[in-house]
């Protein structure tokens, strides 16, 4: 039970990678926040799974993209934990074309989730995390922040501002205690990926020297890791969870 007593807040929590994340760190000890954009069923199924562990769980309905809906959402986990120890800023969308056909609003959308939607969230966390003298803030990139990706431009830039806003973040609050790291995870299967064709996943499957793709399982055991004391000495980082894929 290495985060117990701990509270945890993970966007984008009731399903997918988020879900993986929110119920390990909870078998890890800790109080776990989530928020949901629209599915509220959803997100009180995982709530209820949190509270298996024993452990205290809420999920508030919040778009990450709108400053109101994120302060909002914060204001009620300080009334209800005061401390808030790990913010795991998971939730992301994707909206691919080709550069050539890409709409402005889907440039802009995944921009505004994907990118703005962890700016503040961050801010909205980083007050509380000074004023305790200690935090660990993981942001969830992609491989393809890194690697980038045919129709993915938006996407791919979005990850890539992730790690550019998690190395300068690190640097501005290493001082107070706080660590900031980012994961690139590469192909993990979830309703995100669920929806490629088969022969594209066969053609990413060939690039992968572990030969499997990775489960949402995966990217929870090092967010764990990350959010713990084991890893105290680990900041500004990017760590790539993708069997190999950006070798
Ligand atoms: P998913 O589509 O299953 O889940 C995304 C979650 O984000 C959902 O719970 C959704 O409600 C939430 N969300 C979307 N827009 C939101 C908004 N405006 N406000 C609040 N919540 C919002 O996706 P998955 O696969 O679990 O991905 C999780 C993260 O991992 C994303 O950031 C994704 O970009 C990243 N990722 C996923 C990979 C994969 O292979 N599945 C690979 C690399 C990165």
């Amino acid at each position: 039970m290495i985060l117990i007593n701990k509270n945890a807040i993970v966007t984008g929590g009731s399903r997918g990678i988020g879900k993986a994340i929110a119920l390990e760190l909870a078998a890890n000890g800790a109080n776990v926040i989530i928020n949901y954009s629209s599915n509220k069923e959803m997100a009180d199924k995982a709530v209820e799974e949190i509270k298996a562990f024993g452990v205290k769980a809420m999920a508030i309905q919040c778009d990450i993209s709108n400053s109101d809906s994120v302060n909002k959402m914060i204001g009620l986990v300080e009334e209800e934990f005061e401390a808030i120890d790990i913010l795991v800023n998971n939730a992301g969308i994707t909206k691919d074309n080709l550069l050539m056909k890409m709409k402005e609003e889907e440039w802009q959308q995944v921009m505004d989730v994907n990118l703005k939607g962890t700016f503040l969230m961050t801010k909205a966390v980083i007050r509380n995390m000074i004023r305790q003298k200690q935090g660990k803030i993981i942001n969830i990139s992609s491989v393809v922040g890194v690697t980038g990706n045919i129709g993915q431009t938006n996407y791919s830039a979005s990850k890539a501002g992730v790690i550019g806003f998690t190395k300068s973040l690190a640097k501005e609050v290493s001082g107070k205690g706080i660590m900031v790291n980012a994961i690139a995870p590469g192909f993990i299967e979830t309703d995100m990926t669920e929806v490629l064709r088969e022969d594209i996943k066969e053609k990413i499957l060939n690039n992968i020297p572990l030969k499997k793709f990775g489960k949402p399982k995966d990217v929870a055991n090092l967010v764990v890791f990350l959010s713990s004391d084991k890893s105290n000495y680990i900041t500004g980082q990017v760590i790539h969870i993708d069997g190999g894929m950006a070798i």
